[in-house]
């Protein structure tokens, strides 16, 4: 898979499919790209896909100690200068969709469209920064096997498939202990997103979990709600990470949407 060298930064990243237009793919925390396996497969059919890894997930190498979604957003934008990718629709699943609004206030024009999933707007209270904090430091200390006992039960619904258990610690444990607090620390520092609402021009579908208990079903309804247009597509059997544990029913909802964009 390729690397870009772009600028101070080596972004790692996925690209399939030789559609007219392209997906860029916004992962979660404390994942990777590869966490797209089955949309990349199924959107690649009919798109470009572009999946980013961020700094010190994956196998991008680590950056500085707050992977900021302003550090992030430019390696975004950066990467899709180096691809010749002028447009695209684009999907963010929860700390994608933080760093999907950053894009957006930077670069609206780039947007064909915009899919959220299981993600908010608002900022964190000082006490989710501090734990935020804490959690940076721990991860650093105790390293992957932590990280992915505290995130695993939180990213799955209740009664998770031993399957999907797997793959979530499997992806955790590709990353860095050193990515993931810098992650946490720049999710931490991440502004209010809410001013940015309804700025939001674009076709836009919001997505969430039916069972996601880290930001539940009523979040994506005021989320929906505070978007011009957008539509609301609740998954079940899904809690935070409903493209692993429904995927034919979040690909249907994406693909729908994709789909009825104007060319
Ligand atoms: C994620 O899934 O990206 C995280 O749960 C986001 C967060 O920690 O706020």
């Amino acid at each position: 898979m390729p690397i870009a060298d772009i600028g101070a930064s080596r972004v790692h990243y996925q690209k399939s499919g030789n559609g007219k237009e392209s997906v860029v793919l916004l992962h979660a925390f404390p994942l990777h790209a590869g966490m797209w396996s089955r949309q990349i497969t199924a959107l690649s059919r009919t798109h470009q896909v572009i999946a980013p890894d961020y700094r010190g997930l994956g196998k991008s190498p680590p950056g500085p100690a707050a992977s900021t979604m302003e550090l992030l957003a430019t390696d975004v934008l950066s990467l899709l200068d180096h691809l010749s990718v002028r447009r695209a629709a684009f999907v963010g699943l929860s700390m994608g969709g933080y760093l999907a609004f950053e894009i957006y206030r930077r670069s609206p024009g780039v947007f064909r469209a915009l899919a959220l999933c299981d993600t908010r707007a608002g900022p964190d209270s000082p006490e989710g920064a501090a734990n935020r904090e804490k959690f940076a430091q721990t991860a650093i200390e105790k390293g992957l096997g932590w990280v992915a006992d505290e995130m695993t039960p939180k990213l799955l619904r209740p009664q998770p498939d031993a399957a999907a258990v797997k793959e979530v610690r499997s992806l955790i444990g590709q990353g860095t202990p050193a990515g993931v607090a810098a992650a946490q620390r720049g999710m931490a520092r991440r502004p209010d997103s809410t001013p940015t609402l309804a700025q939001i021009a674009c076709p836009a579908l919001v997505v969430v979990g039916a069972e996601d208990a880290l930001i539940p079903p009523p979040e994506a309804e005021k989320l929906a709600a505070g978007i011009k247009g957008a539509k609301l597509a609740t998954i079940p059997g899904a809690g935070h990470l409903p493209n692993i544990e429904s995927p034919t029913a979040f690909d249907a909802a994406l693909l729908g949407f994709l789909e009825a964009l104007p060319g």
